[in-house]
């Protein structure tokens, strides 16, 4: 296949450009800077140069394709606007190829809101964190056009060897010899693999139906409070217990969006396994956490 993918350079694109790759298919990949398109030709991407906040720009030179990943986020105050004024250009040129493409869209998790002991499935009712309720109409959008084929992909919480969610952590041992934790040590955040999300994003290109959804989710939850330990313990900080600190000064320092961190969820992704054969193997990040460089 040959597969367009916005945000190949992310926590989410990076290993999907990865697998595609590695599984034969072409991809084109779009680039905000010289430095992202070097990343993605070294990794064998044709580049396309354009921004998703300019799409009018570069639609138009789109290539034949057969599917497009949206995986793109700037995580700014204007991400609503952006991605609204993205589908409004990259639909109807979508619409102008001659076979109608795949579409698989980027969810989240944190569409589900806050689960208790609960855990929610693609039949959950959605409660959005205020930041990303965007997303709802958006991918809502994709699911109806007659465009595109469109499939929802909302990931768990990625992780990656070098971050992605745990990037924070990370730093927070590098840098202040502590690790922090938003809310409480036993919030729940269900995790996934980059390289193991990536799969199955390989495995809904090829084999999800049109307007289906599926949640990203290797490890239903996992408390914060023992991650953060695990960062503690490999970073050998002084401190070892994690530094808790409210939603309001993660929110100040990342962006409304980053509330989400404070969330206790529980999500499954059973469907994913049962109906696409999706086999996460990275089941025991505090393993991943020890191997860290
Ligand atoms: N990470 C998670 O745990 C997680 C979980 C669930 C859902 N999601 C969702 O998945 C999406 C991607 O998240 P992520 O964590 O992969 O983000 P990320 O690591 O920050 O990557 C964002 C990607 O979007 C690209 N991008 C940003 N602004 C752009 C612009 N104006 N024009 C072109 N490209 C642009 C970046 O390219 P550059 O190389 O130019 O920066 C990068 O490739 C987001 O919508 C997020 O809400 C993420």
């Amino acid at each position: 296949m040959r597969v367009f993918i916005l945000g190949g350079t992310g926590s989410i694109g990076s290993p999907i450009v990865r697998a595609l790759i590695e599984r034969g298919h072409e991809v084109w990949a779009l680039a905000r800077s010289e430095a992202s398109a070097s990343k993605l030709r070294a990794g064998g991407a044709t580049v396309m140069a354009g921004d998703i906040a300019a799409p009018e720009r570069w639609t138009a030179g789109l290539p034949l394709i057969d599917a497009v990943i949206h995986a793109a986020c700037d995580f700014g105050n204007e991400m609503a606007a952006i991605d609204a004024r993205l589908l409004d250009a990259l639909l109807p040129a979508l619409a102008a190829q001659p076979k109608r493409p795949r579409f698989l869209y980027t969810g989240g998790g944190w569409l589900f809101g806050a689960t208790g002991d609960d855990v929610a499935t693609e039949a959950t009712p959605l409660r959005p964190v205020p930041a990303f309720a965007w997303m709802v109409p958006q991918f809502t959008r994709i699911l109806g056009s007659r465009d595109v084929d469109g499939i929802v992909i909302h990931p768990a919480m990625v992780y990656t060897p070098d971050g992605g969610v745990f990037r924070r952590f990370a730093r927070d041992a590098v840098e202040c010899d502590a690790v922090r934790v938003v809310g409480s040590e036993q919030v729940r955040w269900p995790l996934v693999h980059g390289a193991d999300l990536a799969n199955l994003y390989v495995l809904a290109l090829a084999h999800a139906p049109a307007r289906s959804s599926y949640i990203g989710a290797a490890l239903d939850g996992v408390a914060v409070g023992g991650i953060a330990r695990a960062f503690a313990r490999r970073f050998r900080t002084s401190h070892q217990e994690p530094v808790i600190i409210s939603s309001d000064a993660i929110a100040a320092e990342l962006g409304e969006w980053a509330r989400g961190y404070a969330l206790d969820q529980l999500l499954s992704g059973a469907k994913a396994r049962r109906d696409l054969g999706w086999t996460p193997t990275y089941l025991d990040p505090e393993s991943e956490i020890a191997r860290l460089p």
